[in-house]
């Protein structure tokens, strides 16, 4: 499904990310991994790099090659970090490396980032989501401050907001071919999952008595590498949930049903 092309995966050491790396260099991707820690069994070249330091974040760009088919944005911070720390690693940060990345990617390339059904009430925080649009890494903390983004609605916010500038921008790099896709998980079972639960207490408890189990990284990983894939050429700025049918449950009941 992947063969032959070039895919960095961030988040690369743990997790999502490294499923997501072990399942695209199977699908006979060259995969380059990238994360702040060491993979315990690195899948392909593997990149250090912190996505929270903007001259990291460059580092990194230079160091990838050319011709770059695919970008899984998979790294990310749990609500338990400082609100800062949230917002720059699981957006600003993703948003500097992936507009940064695009002149080193082949025509046709395509870009997947991990959200979150956490980002799914995106339409009640317009305002703030469009106050960030030109944030820099540099002006976090003095963002989070003055609009109160604190504790859990990091979390939130972040992934609300890569929902909006994913659908954004369906069609920016449309005559290139590149196309950008979101992917948003339900509870997942890997080392943040008890920080969710942690964070969100009883409407963390409430959601997995609804579900039947959590989600492994396994069942979230093929839904990446398909959209990284040419079948997926067509599906542009749309968000996928991935979430045992959460989602669709939490819909219908607000909706009535
Ligand atoms: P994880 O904690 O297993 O993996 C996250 C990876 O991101 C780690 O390897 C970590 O070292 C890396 N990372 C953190 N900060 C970084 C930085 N500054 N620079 C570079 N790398 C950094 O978490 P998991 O569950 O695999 O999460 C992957 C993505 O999926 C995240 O974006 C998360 O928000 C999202 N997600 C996870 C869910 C879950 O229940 N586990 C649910 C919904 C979304």
């Amino acid at each position: 499904m992947l063969q032959g092309k070039k895919i960095v995966i961030t988040g690369a050491a743990s997790g999502i990310g490294a499923k997501t790396a072990e399942l695209a260099a199977a699908h006979g991707a060259q995969v380059i991994s990238v994360d702040i820690n060491k993979p315990a069994k690195p899948v392909g070249e593997f990149i250090a790099a912190d996505l929270s330091d903007e001259r990291s974040i460059d580092e990194l760009v230079a160091r990838l090659p050319q011709g770059i088919d695919g970008l899984a944005n998979v790294a990310g911070l749990p609500p338990t970090w400082p609100a800062p720390a949230v917002v720059k690693v699981n957006l600003v940060g993703l948003k500097r490396l992936t507009v940064s990345l695009v002149p080193k990617m082949a025509d046709g390339a395509s870009i997947v980032n991990l959200a979150s059904i956490a980002g799914l009430g995106w339409p009640q925080a317009r305002d703030v989501i469009q106050e960030s649009n030109s944030l820099q890494l540099g002006d976090v903390d003095a963002f989070c401050r003055v609009h109160g983004i604190e504790g859990a609605r990091s979390y939130f916010f972040s992934k609300e907001a890569l929902i909006v500038w994913t659908m954004e921008n369906r069609w920016t790099w449309r005559a290139r071919g590149i196309r950008m896709n979101t992917v948003s998980p339900g509870p997942v079972d890997t080392p943040i999952l008890k920080d969710f639960i942690e964070t969100l207490g009883a409407r963390a408890e409430e959601d997995m008595r609804t579900m039947d189990r959590p989600g492994t990284p396994a069942d979230i990983a093929p839904v990446v590498c398909f959209l990284l894939s040419d079948g997926a050429v067509w599906i542009r700025g749309t968000n996928v949930p991935v979430d045992g049918g959460m989602f669709s449950n939490v819909l219908l009941q607000t909706s009535g049903f």
